[in-house]
């Protein structure tokens, strides 16, 4: 969604930080940009439709002095990108400059409250109403932070909202369900949606929680609850270094993070399985926690939904009961949950409204909540239970990658540790598996050392549509291989169920519909069978597989290799395959690979 920054120094030097913050949060939205500084008296507003780089155009000239500002990158909600829907929005003196995240829900019984009082709006988003509300209780008399509080008391929706004002040198902000975040450095502050916004100037964060309300001036900050009472929250250091929030020599954030996968899964895996005696070492999970769970559901969305479904298929396969739903359709059809119902909410941001939800529905019904996240301090790890961290790094591709495969290895580790407690018995595959995880650093690595994804990218990026099979552990591949290629490449793909393809599909397949085939070593003659029927049918078959797999070498008129090794783990090494198929389409046809049209990497409304 969009992406606030606030830089409050005492000196100049406030523009250069938020153009900075806000190249480094371009990936939580990018129609259009702006900024507002605080410059002598008033705040002084720039903002432009379309990316970073036309904002710098406007600054160009002529950098505004100020030590204290607020920006922000938008992905529109309401009204579509322009100049004037861009933020900082301001009241009709331009007194008070306002950003925001998230969504106000009353904006329009509000606004037209707001227009009927004289006020003059000049955009169509919700946002605008904010600084209207602050400027009429100022008016009345208010200091700046009442006249926050009581806007934010008329305010009904899920946001976090910065603020300024020409009264005093303050940055005034609060989160409601959208996530905001305080970087602490000597003698300046940073908020932002995100840390790797200000990491290159601070890695010590404080956390806010939801509801805080926090004043922030060069010499200190005071943070009060939603009912003014004053609370400390302690500091944290981020162990993100800004390098890995770079792109390190890359062409694209993708690429470089989908060459970070071995040292992602590496953090991933360190310390947490021990292949030599099969145990299971998760910090917060010692054996026995999770014995009174009767049944396992996971809620996720998008990528993390396809890391879900591997996940419920290996307990399924272990013997608990377990299902993966996507958190929008979380509320309906829910089945029934009590407290012995583990719900799994698998979120990379760990601010996923729709993911959010359904793990709050979650709690109500006492169901236990756990996160897997990626994200120390995301709304998600703070509202369960239970947190799982990934540890992959922070991902900036809109397109997620690294995230997809540390969570797989997390959820396979939080398997065997559920399968123990729930059954009482170890798999007999469980060192094998455990072996085949250690392994995969490796094995990835190899993938990106010999892979000949661009070849066929090559070859095949001017088909009609693009079709992605895989069956069992690795049909959520099949489904997560069509996802990233149609979010980067714009082109039309979808994943099957191999053996769905001739209920249906099939009458799609044309010798101009590349079928791209997951194989892993378990049942991969059913697949070939698949494969066989699209290659009747004239389709191109690019099967994804080990060399150990004679015949799919035979039928394939490409073969994207993967090392050996257990069938339950072979999904990762095909997906990085995937990855680069997918990237290197996208970057022959000459997408803007980072920030795919209409997506955010970060989705905080429902
Ligand atoms: C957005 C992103 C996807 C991501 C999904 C879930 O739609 O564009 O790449 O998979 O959100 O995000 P989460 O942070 O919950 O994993």
């Amino acid at each position: 969604m969009c992406g606030i920054i606030a830089r409050i120094g005492g000196d100049d030097g406030a523009v250069d930080e938020l153009l900075t913050g806000l190249e480094n949060l371009e990936y939580r939205g990018y129609d259009s940009a702006g900024l507002a500084v605080k410059n002598g008296s008033g705040p002084e507003v720039f903002k432009r439709q379309g990316e970073i780089s036309h904002l710098k155009e406007v600054l160009a000239d002529e950098v505004p002095d100020g030590g204290l500002g607020i920006g922000h990158t938008r992905w529109s909600t309401h009204g579509p990108p322009s100049d004037e829907n861009a933020h900082p929005h301001t009241d009709c003196s331009g007194d008070v400059a306002i950003v925001h995240n998230g969504i106000i829900e009353n904006y329009d019984e509000l606004k037209a409250d707001l227009l009927a009082r004289g006020h003059e709006f000049t955009s169509d988003t919700d946002t605008e109403v904010i600084p209207h509300l602050v400027e009429e209780s100022l008016a009345e008399g208010a200091d700046p932070e009442t006249a926050f509080r009581e806007t934010l008391e008329k305010l009904s929706g899920s946001y976090a909202v910065a603020m300024i004002t020409k009264h005093d040198h303050a940055v005034y902000a609060t989160r409601r369900g959208s996530p905001l975040v305080l970087g602490v450095s000597d003698g300046e502050y940073f908020l932002a949606s995100d840390v790797p916004a200000f990491l290159d100037f601070t890695d010590d964060v404080i956390y806010l929680d939801d509801g805080d309300v926090v004043e922030v001036r060069p010499d200190g900050h005071r943070i009060t609850t939603a009912d003014g009472e004053a609370v400390e929250r302690s500091v944290q250091t981020v162990e993100w270094d800004p390098e890995d929030a770079g792109k390190g020599g890359y062409d694209h954030y993708m690429l470089k993070e989908i060459h970070e996968q071995p040292a992602a899964l590496r953090q991933t895996l360190r310390g947490r399985a021990d292949p030599t005696t099969g145990d299971i070492h998760l910090e917060e999970f010692p054996p026995g926690t999770f014995e009174d769970v009767k049944r396992v559901q996971f809620v996720a969305c998008g990528t993390s939904y396809h890391a879900g479904l591997v996940g419920a298929q290996f307990l399924s396969d272990s013997g608990v009961p377990a299902q993966t739903f996507l958190a929008s359709e979380y509320a309906t059809g829910q089945p029934p949950v009590d407290d012995e119902t583990l719900v799994v909410g698998v979120t990379q941001s760990g601010e996923t409204a729709d993911t959010l939800s359904a793990l709050r529905r979650a709690n109500a019904s006492g169901a236990k909540t756990l996160a897997v996240t990626n994200v120390v301090g995301s709304t998600a790890a703070r509202e369960c239970d239970d947190a799982l961290f990934i540890r992959a790094g922070p991902e900036i591709g809109v397109a997620a990658t690294k995230t997809f495969s540390s969570q797989v290895v997390s959820l396979a580790l939080l398997g065997e540790r559920l399968v123990r407690d729930v059954t009482g018995t170890r798999s007999p595959e469980t060192r094998e598996r455990l072996d085949a995880l250690s392994d995969l650093p490796g094995n990835v690595q190899q993938i990106l050392d010999y892979t000949s994804a661009r070849r066929i990218a090559k070859r095949y990026h001017d088909s009609d549509a693009y079709f992605f099979i895989g069956r069992g552990a690795v049909r959520p591949v099949a489904l997560e291989g069509a996802l990233k290629f149609k979010e980067i490449s714009y082109e039309h793909a979808e994943g099957f169920a191999a053996g769905e393809l001739k209920h249906g599909p099939l009458a799609l397949v044309t010798d101009r519909t590349p079928v791209f085939a997951v194989f892993t070593g378990r049942n991969d003659e059913k697949t070939l069978g698949n494969v066989k029927e699209a290659e009747a049918r004239g389709a191109p078959v690019v099967a994804v597989a080990s060399d150990a797999n004679d015949e799919v070498y035979q039928h394939a008129d490409e073969v994207l290799t993967i090392p050996e090794t257990h069938p339950d783990v072979a999904g990762v090494l095909a997906n990085v395959q995937l990855q680069l198929v997918s990237y290197h389409a996208a970057d022959l046809l000459g997408r803007p690979i980072d920030k795919p049209r209409n997506l955010a990497k970060s989705v905080t409304v429902e």
